[in-house]
């Protein structure tokens, strides 16, 4: 398998704090990589890192045989890497149609009838056809979940960054999350996906990276992963619940 992605020896500080601390990882086509840890552990920076919302003090990105280290976000995103947020960006007072347009027309750079297009084709995976009118600001915390994918989505990724997209939500709603998830897998996108509920990684991830204090403390098949003895102390000690 091809990598999609590689991160070599990734730092990125916040003045004296080393949030990714040397960090290198692969990523290989077609498969789901999830990213566990502690709170605090750096997933999120390493997801900022790869979009381009951050610049690192020192390593390399790289996308597709492509050094994207010095690329600005909206390159990146042109040249397929998709991403949600931990705390939804969506428009609140846009409807739901309107936020996912936002996202093809000026992500994907599709014209607007194609864009359109493309729209329902997501609404509707994503199961929000039919609230498509509705404002982003009345919806739901699962609806406010599958929006911030399907914004994503319409950017028409390659390599989908979700950061925490099943948190907070009911074992029903992390199951339609999870459904969702592994279908836009089926349809050839890469995916990286930082999750703090466990079942989530061993239902879909094809390997999981564990980081702790900004470093890796270990990556591979979700079941070896979860069992290590490093894993079980720096993270399943402090997780809650
Ligand atoms: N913009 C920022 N400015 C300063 N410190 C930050 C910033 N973003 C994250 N951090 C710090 O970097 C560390 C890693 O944070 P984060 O990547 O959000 O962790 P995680 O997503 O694993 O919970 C934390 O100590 C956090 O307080
Ligand atoms: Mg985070």
């Amino acid at each position: 398998m091809e990598n999609v992605l590689i991160v070599e020896n990734l730092t990125i500080a916040f003045g004296q704090l080393l949030a990714v601390n040397s960090l290198s990882i692969e990523v290989r086509e077609g498969e789901i990589l999830g990213i566990i840890g502690p709170n605090g552990s750096g997933k999120t920076t390493l997801l900022n890192g790869i979009s381009g919302l951050y610049k690192p003090k020192s390593g390399s990105v790289i996308f597709k045989d492509i050094d994207i280290t010095d690329f600005s976000p909206s390159r990146r995103c042109r040249l397929g890497i998709g991403r949600t947020y931990q705390v939804p960006r969506t428009f609140e007072k846009m409807t739901v149609y309107e936020n996912v347009l936002v996202g093809g027309v000026y992500g994907a750079s599709l014209s607007e009838k194609k864009a359109r297009y493309k729209v329902y084709e997501i609404l509707e995976l994503t199961g929000l056809l039919h609230k498509k009118d509705l404002f982003a600001g009345s919806l739901a915390l699962l609806d406010r979940k599958r929006l911030e994918v399907a914004r994503a989505l319409a950017t028409n990724p390659q390599l989908l960054l979700l950061d925490e997209v099943a948190a907070g939500l009911t074992e029903a709603e992390v199951n339609e999350v999870l459904r969702i998830v592994k279908y836009i897998k089926e349809s050839g996108v890469t995916i990286i996906w930082i999750e703090h509920i466990l079942r989530t990684m061993m239902e879909a991830a094809d390997r999981v990276l564990c980081i702790a204090s900004g470093k890796k403390l270990i990556c591979g098949n979700p079941k070896e992963v979860l069992a290590a003895e490093e894993v079980q102390e720096v993270y399943l000690g402090v997780e809650e619940g």
